[in-house]
């Protein structure tokens, strides 16, 4: 079909999309009786705490991290409260230390940032390739002889190339942990996310691909990093299986904080994680359905895919040639009734995106002494320009993003490619 200007919506054409519009909430979307059940027998039992309780009850915290660490085919896994968690505490439980340097990618949510900070390490920046993960040649080039770990992040939903940055940890004798939280289920060649590095941290937040509102899962094969990690998660370990012994290994009990899952949410995150499969197989679906009916059109790019069976598909990301058309094509696709965006700069400044961490390129904390900003370790101080990874910037300025809801029908899909194409037909 050949369109003209006045087709498009934003000209006073009729609407591609007429559907109603679904939140991005994909696993929140799907509670239901199976929630509800998990949470009743928890209230019902007055068992919401773990290790104790008036009744004898299986733990349902210790049940989903049983039915995670068989799913990811790994030794261990331990539920904690978020995922800002799950990192903080695996970068410890390998032994990143005051002053040593973790790279992150430029494009990530600022809590993986966050994360190195809290555990007194530096983190470094590197860019993003056309896959809008970690760039392996940057992470070459950002290495130093202060370098300790790699965090790799599955950013919205997509396996970074983990091939390559096993490579070049086990060359440099590097630590990885995987930032998950926005990949739960996916894989690369097979292997499932979060089972590559040292430690594999998962989000159950709400707008995450399963949720119990808050919430975070650590993986290892590690036995020293899952004992590390369950010292530091939970004020020393108070309650392993034998308090009073003495350690197993050197290094394995320390002061930790309270990072634990509660039972109720635990409750929520089981029935959650038995949909997870099939929330996935619905969002590859609807992805596939849409890309393939619009990867005919020029001038539009797709972000590069390190691995089409194990991309998650929560979004469906492209690039235009053009910085300066990417805002006049998004307002015409919200115009056609598509829920799209920009990703770099749409009046609110991204807390993804590296340019507007402000909070990280004033190094601003909340003592005015300690590592990593203000210690001798971290000499001479680093420091953060803005404009420091341009190809990042770049590519999020030209990216046009669209969220993939599982619970997208065929005619909400076609919808969605009739008005990227009519879009496309007329502005590029
Ligand atoms: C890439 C990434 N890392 C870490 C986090 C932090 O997860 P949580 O909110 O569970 O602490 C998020 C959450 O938005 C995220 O998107």
């Amino acid at each position: 079909m050949r369109y003209s200007k006045s087709d498009l919506a934003i000209n006073g054409g009729p609407k591609a999309k007429t559907t109603k519009n679904i939140p991005m909430y994909p696993g929140g979307l799907e509670i239901g009786e199976e929630e509800k059940k998990e949470v009743m027998e928890v209230l019902e039992s007055k068992y919401l705490f773990r290790y104790y309780g008036p009744a004898e009850m299986p733990s349902k915290v210790k049940k989903l991290e049983e039915e995670y660490a068989e799913y990811l085919q790994v030794k261990h896994a331990l539920a904690v409260n978020s995922c800002t968690s799950a990192l903080i505490t695996g970068l410890i439980a390998v032994g990143v230390e005051p002053g040593d340097e973790v790279i992150v990618p430029a494009y990530t949510f600022f809590a993986s940032i966050a994360a190195v900070v809290a555990a007194k390490a530096v983190p470094v920046i590197a860019e993003v390739d056309k896959s809008l993960t970690i760039d392996p040649d940057d992470i070459e080039r950002k290495i130093t002889d202060r370098t300790k770990a790699l965090m790799p992040v599955h950013m919205r939903g997509m396996p970074a190339k983990m091939d390559r940055i096993m490579g070049i940890a086990g060359r440099h004798n590097l630590k990885v942990v995987e930032d998950a939280a926005q990949a739960n289920g996916g894989s690369f060649k097979g292997k499932k996310l979060g089972s590559f590095g040292d430690i594999g941290a998962f989000s159950l937040q709400y707008h995450k691909i399963i949720t119990s509102g808050e919430g975070g899962i650590i993986a290892t094969n590690n036995d020293l990093y899952y004992t590390r990690a369950q010292a530091y998660h939970d004020v020393a370990a108070c309650w392993r299986k034998d308090r009073f012994a003495p350690p197993e290994y050197p290094g394995e009990i320390f002061f930790g904080v309270n990072f634990r899952m509660s039972e109720l949410t635990g409750a929520v995150a089981l029935a959650q994680f038995r949909k997870l499969e099939s929330i996935l197989k619905r969002m590859r679906e609807n992805k596939r359905r849409i890309k393939d009916a619009v990867s005919d059109i020029k001038g539009i790019e797709f972000r590069e895919t390190n691995d089409a069976e194990g991309d998650t598909a929560v979004a469906l990301i492209f690039y235009l040639p053009e910085l300066n058309t990417v805002e006049t094509f998004i307002n015409a696709l919200i115009a056609e009734g598509i829920e799209a965006d920009g990703i770099y700069n749409r009046g609110v400044p991204d807390w993804h995106v590296y340019h507007h961490w402000v909070i990280l390129h004033n190094k601003m904390m909340p003592a005015k002494k300690g590592c990593p900003f203000n210690c001798p370790l971290t000499e001479p101080r680093p420091e953060y320009d803005p404009n420091a990874c341009p190809a990042t910037k770049d590519l999020l300025g030209r990216s046009v993003h669209i969220d993939i809801p599982p619970q997208l029908t065929p005619e909400d899909c076609d919808q969605i490619a009739e008005g990227i194409r009519k879009a496309a037909s007329i502005l590029l």
